[in-house]
């Protein structure tokens, strides 16, 4: 209603209303440099790719005379109520695309009232975050350091700051072959970066000759040495237990038995996840692989999905699959090149309202009535 009251004021929308050429669109604006460290991927690009195909061999199959005016999209996952179950996935270094960075982020994210999840390779600070994103709700997203007591401080200091859940990044412990980044060697991203969490942290800082500031290709030097490459298997995850007292999360289940493993370990909820095809370049497709995770640990944990969700349609057959919940990732950080905040909220807005409008029209009142019975594969 509200474009269409616009339209009646030679109003139009910022940008695009298709979250499908959301990078299309952001191409015009970006330099190359930044636009590839967003849109690419690891390898030849077959996994971004699969990622999309995926959600096309699934096709909704609408019921009518359902009432469907009023819908509920609330839910909650491991706590935390949710007004829709979409949440703002992890993503580093966003000044790489636009100076306000993750405080829009968590400022679209608060008035929007989406959770969002900030990334320990976050531009910004733990705490300049949480304070833009006031009474929002905000979970934290751990690159877990060699150094245990960077961990521990790092965990502290997002506890302290009110982000209530951890969610631990499994898959990303070295950097893949991104070719689009090789290709630039990663300049955008190292101008772009404040990389405020860890270079911020009192504990990182600590073992550095000079400050960030001053050296930081040494900065860097060290935040590569601290964040890739380790031997931590399962038996470490008590250590995280230990240092946070909220629900605990991995992201990057794959496989029917890591997320068995992850039951095992007491975890609260995993993420279906090949971090946006930016990992294992011919990995399998995350929805592909939702199903046969979400049969093997039924209702034991909450499943979470991201990778390659970018309409509405896309969160029902996500939901349908197995997943409680979703995590755009790409689509609002097109929203922030776009228009920092107002972007953002421009961007998740769209991709909620379509959503409502599908659940809407293919005779869904609730979340609870999407099964796998509103699909059908194509
Ligand atoms: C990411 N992702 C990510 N994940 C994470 O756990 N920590 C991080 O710092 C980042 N950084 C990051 C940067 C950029 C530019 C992108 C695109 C992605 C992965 C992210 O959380 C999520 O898994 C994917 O983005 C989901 O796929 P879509 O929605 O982008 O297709």
């Amino acid at each position: 209603n509200e474009i269409y009251l616009q339209g009646l004021a030679d109003q139009v929308p910022p940008f695009t209303t298709d979250p499908t050429r959301l990078a299309e669109s952001a191409r015009e604006i970006l330099p190359p440099g930044p636009f590839w460290y967003v849109e690419g991927g690891a390898g030849s690009g077959a996994t971004v790719r699969a990622n999309r195909e995926a959600f096309d061999k699934w096709r909704i199959v609408p019921r009518m005379l359902r009432d469907a005016t009023h819908r509920d999209t609330a839910t909650t996952v491991v706590g935390t109520q949710m007004a829709a179950p979409v949440m703002l996935a992890p993503v580093g270094v966003q000044s790489i695309v636009h100076p306000d960075a993750e405080l829009a982020t968590a400022r679209a994210a608060a008035a929007l009232n989406v959770p969002m999840i900030l990334s320990t390779a976050s531009s910004n600070t733990i705490e300049d975050v949480a304070k833009a994103n006031g009474d929002g709700t905000r979970w934290f997203q751990l690159y877990w350091p060699n150094d245990l007591d960077l961990c521990a401080s790092i965990l502290h200091r997002a506890g302290d700051a009110g982000f209530t859940t951890l969610v631990v990044t499994l898959d990303t412990w070295t950097l893949a072959w991104r070719s689009r980044d090789l290709d630039q060697a990663y300049l955008p991203f190292i101008r772009g970066t404040g990389t405020a969490i860890p270079f911020s942290d009192p504990v990182f800082r600590s073992g550095l000759a000079k400050p960030p500031e001053e050296d930081l290709a040494s900065a860097v030097l060290k935040w590569v040495s601290l964040f890739t490459g380790t031997d931590r298997g399962w038996d470490a995850l008590p250590f995280l237990r230990e240092h946070w007292d909220g629900p605990i999360l991995l992201k990057g289940i794959l496989h029917p038995d890591d997320a068995r493993r992850a039951v095992d370990a007491g975890m609260d909820g995993i993420v279906v996840s090949n971090h946006g095809g930016r990992q294992v370049d011919g990995a399998i497709a995350a929805l592909d692989a939702l199903p046969g995770i979400a049969a093997a640990v039924g209702d034991r944990l909450d499943v979470l999905f991201d990778s390659g969700v970018r309409t509405g349609a896309d969160v029902l057959k996500a939901l349908a699959l197995g997943a409680k919940a979703i995590l755009l990732g790409r689509p609002y950080v097109w929203g922030l090149a776009h228009g920092g905040e107002d972007g953002i909220r421009h961007a998740v807005r769209g991709v909620l309202a379509d959503f409502d409008l599908t659940l809407a029209l293919s005779g869904h009142r609730s979340l609870a009535e999407i099964t796998v019975d509103s699909l059908v594969r194509a």
